[in-house]
């Protein structure tokens, strides 16, 4: 397919309806004042507050039909196109939102609504970051998240509770999809489009076969791990979906990464500081086919020193790869990770009925299953959905169904410094 070249703001405007500086949201303070300052403009709103925008920071932020559109966020004009001594000539509050005339001659107005959500100081700033995850240990098990298909797949506000569920918990269940192959796809489609790999093609059938290329098509015990801790951006959302199950054995098991970082924040700091900081290595070779390793943290932190994703698989574990004398320290740290990892304190152990799916954030949440008898016709089928387009997708639906959360900062995931 060619892609389609956009000549002109009306093209653009063909595929995304224009906006300019307003989100659609209703019900915020609106403008009552302004003023300006010697680099900034001070805008006061009904409910008291006020925020300090920087002038060059304003005209680069238009998106007026000239500037550009920010439905999808193309530009054009840009930031060497303003002038950073860019200076308002005159201000005024114009219903619910902020109209500036620049000593130019430009014309720019910005809603109350996304004033008040790009807002970068003080409690505005303090906001954006003030998501957290639902750490939980084994006792999840007994309340586990879960929607039924039928909810997630009716409509805008069962589809956004599904999401926020993965968000929240890094896992969801969902309950009673049937048995029918096509419904994984289906399933992998509520978060966004399939991301292929060498090791698992598209959708990959989890079953036990006579010669198994790898553990997962055995049955014996897989501890918990994150999928693919060799990738340099390892998949982002593992989509389950259980075809068939056993009776006895195969109970699925899961740990919640973030919970066990956190325990080690506080019980083993200097563990903590270790694996924020100094990468290990996996690996997994297919001899004649494939050698993949990355080096990255075992615990990524974001910028506000929030958790941001977890990577770490035992048995894919390459050999330390660090000054000499962080090999016995940082080999401590993984243990300390690792010992948390298997204890039955930090894992949900449930059996997933067949025609179930499940939802994990690969980057949170390590899965596991205990030993089962090969013979018994267990049979998962599984794929990978990009972390980004389920954060897109949640984003853009909050925006009409939970405006006040829709920017948050969510955590990008496992880094690789
Ligand atoms: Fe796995
Ligand atoms: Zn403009």
């Amino acid at each position: 397919m060619i892609a389609e070249r956009h000549d002109s703001p009306n093209d653009i405007e063909a595929h995304n309806p224009f906006l300019g500086n307003n989100l659609g949201i209703d019900g915020l303070p609106a403008v009552t004042a302004a003023a300006i300052g010697e680099r900034t403009i001070e805008v006061s709103f009904s409910d008291g507050a006020s925020h300090d925008f920087h002038h060059q920071w304003l005209r680069l932020a238009c998106y007026c039909q000239a500037c550009g559109n920010p439905a999808d966020g193309i530009r054009f004009s840009t930031a060497i196109d303003i002038d950073p001594d860019a200076a308002p000539a005159s201000i005024s509050a114009i219903d619910r939102g902020l109209e500036v005339h620049w000593t130019d001659g430009h014309i720019s107005t910005y809603g109350n609504d996304w004033l008040l959500h790009h807002a970068y100081d003080g409690a505005a700033a303090e906001r954006r970051r003030t998501w957290r995850p639902t750490l939980w240990r084994s006792e999840l098990a007994a309340a586990f998240p879960t929607i039924a298909w039928m909810d997630a797949t009716d409509g805008a506000a069962g589809h956004l509770r599904l999401l926020q569920l993965l968000r929240d918990f890094g896992i969801v269940q969902i309950a009673d999809m049937g048995p029918a192959q096509e419904r994984t796809e289906e399933l992998a489609n509520l978060v966004g489009p399939i991301h292929e790999t060498t090791v698992y093609g598209r959708i990959y059938d989890v079953q036990a076969e006579p010669v198994a290329k790898l553990g997962a098509k055995t049955g014996m015990a897989q501890a918990v791990h994150i999928d693919d801790a060799f990738s340099y951006s390892q998949p982002g959302i593992d989509i389950f979906h259980c075809l068939v199950n056993t009776a006895v054995g195969g109970m699925s098991t899961y740990a919640d990464g973030f919970a066990i970082a956190d325990a080690i924040q506080s019980e083993e700091p200097d563990a903590f500081e270790l694996l924020t900081t100094v990468p290990i290595s996996h690996i997994r070779r297919h001899p004649g086919e494939i050698d993949m390793r990355n080096r990255g943290p075992l615990i990524s932190l974001d910028e506000f020193g929030r958790l941001s994703g977890i990577r770490y698989f035992d048995r894919a574990l390459a050999p330390l790869d660090c000054a000499p004398e962080l090999i016995e320290p940082m080999l401590d740290a993984i243990r300390a990770f690792n010992r948390r990892m298997v204890d039955p304190a930090f894992i949900a152990q449930i059996r997933v009925a067949p025609g179930n799916g499940m939802l994990i954030d690969n980057h949170r949440v390590m899965h596991g299953r205990t030993a089962f008898d090969p013979s018994a016709g267990r049979h998962i089928r599984l794929c990978h959905v990009p972390r980004d387009e389920f954060h897109g997708r949640l984003r853009e639906l909050s925006r009409t169904l939970d405006p006040a959360h829709h920017d948050l900062h969510l955590p990008q995931g496992s880094t690789l410094s």
